[in-house]
């Protein structure tokens, strides 16, 4: 194929909304041997980027047939430089190639126009999230591209069953009001978590996040210590971010005893609720889910106020009516996973993320991420790259 038959244009919603879809739906993300994930994105392919303050998708079109598509977002992050520490971030996604159409360097030349937007809008560092055994997107971006593993954040997934779960009476939780929630999170986050937003501000008013939610022991003063600016000696917070509203998703491909487990277990778990068996919704219909995002703590009862601050969130997904599942993804290090009640069989230990410098060493300062030792405990996943 010659270059010059491929077309790369902007998506334009009237004229490639229908193909992208159908690419979408064309297109399994994972291994082929394994459970895949589709995404079904409510009549707005753009939906994944939206909320970012900056944000483009490209199409690839051979012969007038839609054989590609990509999405990336820009905006502004802590990154732990020596000579500043904010540093302008563009985040690649949703790389779709259709599969009669793999090999033969549309997913490459995809990447390489996104990327050129990045630079034109002086991005200094581009990066990406994908599968660790996703080896067709590692050796694309890793062998051909340049871009270096950087960090492997664990996505933990808890699915949500309509029973409720007993918060302990020793913990209080309030609700904060987005001031206070983002007050918190500059003071308490931005200088501790890699890749926290300048616009956290943003993202707490989107009409998605559900609200900040903090929890303390019972009987500690939080109203009077906040307003002196102090905090309790052991504290957690979380914000909670409703994605099921702008898309949903749906497994494929389950094994033959996974599928029958989750039908047997749900129909024990209504039949027999005092069983208190773990019952698996049905993922194989689409289906939403709640992010949890930015979850801080400190002090030594911190994991256990973690830990209650979720089963409330899992309450909360109890009353919708297709929130099947609770996600959350935190940093490699991070002893937090300890705390989030999660399913090991339906979440995943290592994401890999990659990154690439898009400047010269001499405009990013003498810092090159890759190279951190080591890596800051905390990583800030941003809701809306979900
Ligand atoms: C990953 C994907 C986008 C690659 O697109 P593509 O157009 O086939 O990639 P290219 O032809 O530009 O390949 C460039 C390089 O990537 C690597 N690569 C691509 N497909 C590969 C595969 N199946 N196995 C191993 N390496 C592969 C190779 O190094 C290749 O160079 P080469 O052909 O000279 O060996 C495509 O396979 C796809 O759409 N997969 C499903 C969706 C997905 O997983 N997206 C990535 C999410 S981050």
């Amino acid at each position: 194929m010659g270059y010059g038959e491929l077309k790369i244009r902007s998506y334009n919603a009237q004229i490639h909304r229908a193909g992208v879809e159908d690419l979408e739906r064309r297109c399994e993300v994972g291994p082929a041997e394994r459970v895949v994930l589709f995404t079904d994105t409510l009549g707005d392919p753009i939906c994944r980027i939206r909320n970012s303050p900056m944000y483009k998708m490209l199409v690839a079109e051979l012969r007038g047939e839609l054989v590609g598509v990509i999405q990336g977002s820009i905006k502004i992050a802590t990154v732990h430089k020596r000579t500043k520490d904010l540093a302008k971030l563009g985040y690649v996604l949703g790389l779709r190639i259709a599969p009669l159409y793999r090999r033969r360097g549309i997913g490459m030349k995809l990447v390489r126009e996104l990327e050129e937007w990045f630079i034109a809008n002086d991005v200094d560092y581009a990066y990406m999230a994908t599968e660790k055994d996703n080896e067709a997107s590692v050796n694309l971006f890793v062998k051909k591209l340049g871009y270096v593993e950087f960090r492997t954040p664990a996505i933990l997934v808890r699915p949500v069953n309509f029973r409720t779960l007993r918060v302990s009476s020793k913990i209080e939780m309030a609700k904060l009001k987005t001031e206070d929630a983002e007050y918190l999170y500059r003071r308490f986050m931005s200088t501790s978590a890699e890749f926290f937003p300048d616009d956290i501000g943003n993202i707490l008013r989107n009409k998605l996040s559900l609200g900040t939610w903090v929890a303390y022991s019972r009987g500690e003063p939080w109203k009077e210590l906040i307003s002196e600016g102090r905090v309790p000696n052991s504290w957690a917070m979380l914000s909670v971010w409703n994605s099921g509203e702008l898309f949903k998703v749906r497994l494929e491909k389950a094994p033959l005893p996974c599928l029958i487990y989750a039908k047997m277990s749900r129909l024990i778990d209504k039949i027999f609720p005092c069983f208190q068996l773990p019952a698996i919704p049905d993922f194989f219909q689409p289906f939403g889910f709640y992010f949890i995002y930015g979850v801080y703590h400190e002090g030594p009862l911190s994991g256990k106020l973690v830990r209650s601050l979720c089963q409330f969130v899992h309450n909360m997904a109890t009353k919708t009516k297709d929130c099947k599942a609770i996600v959350t993804e935190v940093g490699g290090d991070d002893t937090l996973r300890l705390h989030i009640p999660h399913w090991d069989s339906l979440s995943c230990p290592e994401d890999l993320w990659c990154i690439k410098s898009l400047k010269s060493e001499e405009n990013t300062g003498s810092y090159e991420l890759p190279k951190t030792p080591p890596p800051p405990a905390s990583l800030f996943v941003d809701p809306r790259e979900v």
